[in-house]
């Protein structure tokens, strides 16, 4: 079994509606472990490293933007399997595309405003890991 970390952050909209407790409900329900955690407002460069792959996309000033508009969650999430088991419980990237009983699919219409993050890939999570938790997780 590959027992995994991967990053996932609650967007401003997710604060803002008061799912910080439905959504880590659902990812410790799911099996997995809180080992980072904290509400920040993030620093535009930060977010900008964040989302570098997707810098040339037509979105990029918008989710940049967004990130940046209010308080998100940073979660840094411990399973096995973690990078795929939080994707599957997110949803795809447009609610309208995800099924009902995940987080998107239950809390969200549109993609420009669709709660989480979380990462790809492992090597994704390891990246994003070490640029919102340089301090480290447990
Ligand atoms: O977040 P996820 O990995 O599922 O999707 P992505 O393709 O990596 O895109 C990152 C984020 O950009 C999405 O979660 C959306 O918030 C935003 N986005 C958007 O606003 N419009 C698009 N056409 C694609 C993405
Ligand atoms: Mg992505």
């Amino acid at each position: 079994m590959a027992v995994e970390t991967t990053l996932v952050l609650i967007k401003p909209g997710g604060v803002q509606r008061r799912l910080i407790g439905e959504i880590t409900r659902r990812i410790e329900l799911r099996g997995l472990s809180v080992v980072g955690l904290k509400l920040i407002s993030a620093p535009r460069p930060t977010v900008e490293e964040h989302y570098a792959e997707h810098r040339e996309r037509p979105f990029f000033g918008s989710v940049v933007d967004y990130l940046t508009s209010g308080p998100i969650v940073a979660m840094a999430i411990q399973g096995e399997n973690a990078v795929k088991a939080i994707r599957a419980t997110m949803g795809a990237t447009n609610p309208v595309e995800a099924g009902p009983g995940t987080v998107r699919g239950d809390f969200a219409l549109s993609i420009d405003d669709n709660l989480t993050h979380s990462s790809s890939d492992p090597e994704a999570a390891a990246r994003e890991l070490a640029l919102w938790f340089p301090e480290g997780t447990l």
